[in-house]
């Protein structure tokens, strides 16, 4: 491995870099433009133009383009030439995004991009298409300099990633050989803080459930016969606090039995990094930070499971009030996992629990949504030292090693499929608003993004590859 290079991007391709930065913020409030919501039903149309939009902009970069249709949206891979004997990068991102809702919560319609600040809004503009599109520029500035890339890069963007990657899943085995590569490189988390880039090399996974309770055939009246019946609200209340306990520590029997202690030297790692719980609470605006007692925040975010409720429904949601039993109750709700558990084994011991508390009088549905295992990747290789130099070329800061609390499902699958290595180079912010109201990500973080992946080319260029 030849050591950083302070320089690595060849001169024609800088200039192009530095030339070309409004058409590059350009192209990403197009992209952004499109309302491509995966879980709304209502935005197939949507869907479909923002792969036709990646699409197009792979084949305008003059790279081979394919659609590969799937039972749900589309997959859209675009390849360079290979290089002979030098490494195959698999870029991999999406261009689905999260619901925009509450609406009334923007300052500025989510679909319409708007810079305030340095900062571009709109959903989607951090999480992920703002990412991705990184590195799209990056091998489009290298291909348009007439400089000939050191490797070959493959890119993959799938429209279901916020929806647990089910179809990308069902087509991995086949395409395995298309997306055979070396290593996956995959900007879709955050640096660690302001002015502080990161590698992410660890996720946890997820495992999202509904509950339903169904109590009466319809909404009673709570003077007639409240205290005769079960409310089916209040079985769901007993049901979901039975699930964990007052310190934050999930209750259900052998929900522990596997879960991979970090090593004392991970959190002593995790433990050296800067910040403290007041300005984290102080920042989400909360009286002060909880959960499982003996790990830090840290450790609790990246290394430790949790339990959250997303979504609660019952009775009455309008203005005032109601007497009334509700009919029915639902609840969203969903564990982070971390290495070693296995999603089908919590999802076996989460509903013989719950179906073991259930209330008498009620009738008790449990749906298992999407589910992924946690991972961690390596934190030093040939590919790790690569990215540092790169992230250090562009950003002027070397970045700090983490592990990150969100999932990207397909992740686990890649290493066990394509059996290589993975880099994540997050470069949004933890604050950026991802799946919030007003979504953000910083145009000079685009821009040193941008800047980034064109040298990481050339530092894994310098790489051999497997073949
Ligand atoms: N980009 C996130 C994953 C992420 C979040 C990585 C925070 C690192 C830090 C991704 O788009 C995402 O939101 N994933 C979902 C997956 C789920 C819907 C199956 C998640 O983590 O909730
Ligand atoms: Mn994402
Ligand atoms: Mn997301």
């Amino acid at each position: 491995m030849t050591s950083a290079n302070p320089t690595s991007i060849p001169d024609a391709v800088s200039r192009r870099l530095a030339d070309h930065q409004s058409a590059h913020l350009d192209d990403l409030c197009q992209w952004l433009r499109i309302g491509s919501v995966s879980s709304d039903p209502t935005a197939r149309d949507e869907m479909d133009r923002a792969a036709a939009w990646v699409e197009a902009k792979f084949h305008a970069a003059g790279m081979a383009t394919k659609r590969i249709a799937t039972a749900g949206f589309d997959l859209v891979y675009a390849e360079t030439p290979p290089v002979p004997d030098a490494p195959v990068v698999l870029v991999y991102g999406h261009y689905d995004v999260q619901p925009p809702e509450p609406l009334e919560k923007w300052v500025t319609p989510p679909f319409e991009p708007t810079v305030r600040e340095g900062d571009l809004y709109a959903r989607g503009a951090t999480d992920d298409k703002g990412q991705v599109l990184t590195h799209i520029q990056s091998v489009t500035e290298w291909l348009a300099s007439g400089t000939a890339l050191p490797l070959q890069v493959k890119f993959l963007v799938e429209g279901e990633e916020e929806v647990g990657s089910e179809s990308l899943e069902d087509n991995l085995e086949e395409l395995a050989e298309t997306l055979a590569c070396d290593c996956v490189v995959i900007s879709d988390s955050s640096q660690y803080g302001e002015g502080q880039p990161a590698i992410t090399y660890g996720l946890r996974g997820i495992l999202a459930m509904e509950i339903r309770v169904d109590g009466p055939s319809q909404d009673l009246h709570s003077g007639s016969f409240g205290g005769a019946l079960m409310n089916p609200a209040i079985a769901l209340c007993h049901l979901l606090s039975s699930l964990v306990d007052s310190d934050g520590r999930i209750a259900v029997p052998g929900f522990y039995d596997d879960v991979a202690l970090p090593a004392d030297q991970e959190a002593d790692l995790i433990g050296s990094l800067p910040g403290d719980d007041q300005t984290m609470a102080r920042q989400l605006g909360v009286p002060s930070l909880f959960g499982e007692s003996g790990f830090s925040t840290n450790l609790r975010r990246w290394a430790r499971p949790s339990f959250d409720i997303n979504g609660l429904t019952s009775g009455h949601q309008g203005e005032g009030g109601k007497t009334i039993i509700p009919s029915f109750a639902v609840a969203k709700f969903t564990f982070r996992l971390v290495p070693d558990q296995d999603p089908d084994r919590i999802a076996a011991a989460v509903r013989k629990h719950l179906e073991s508390r259930l209330p008498p009088g009620v009738r008790l549905t449990l749906d298992v949504g999407h589910g992924a295992p946690g991972m961690v990747t390596s934190i030093d290789s040939p590919f790790v030292d690569a990215a540092k130099a790169a992230i250090e070329e562009a950003f002027g800061v070397a970045p700090v090693m983490i592990r990150e609390g969100g999932s990207i499902p397909i992740v686990a699958r890649f290493q066990a499929a394509l059996d290589a290595d993975c880099l994540l180079l997050g470069w949004g912010q933890n604050d950026d608003g991802a799946h919030s109201p007003n979504e953000k990500f910083s145009v000079a973080d685009y821009h040193r993004g941008i800047r980034a992946s064109a040298a990481l080319w050339q530092q894994l260029g310098r790489l051999s590859g497997r073949t």
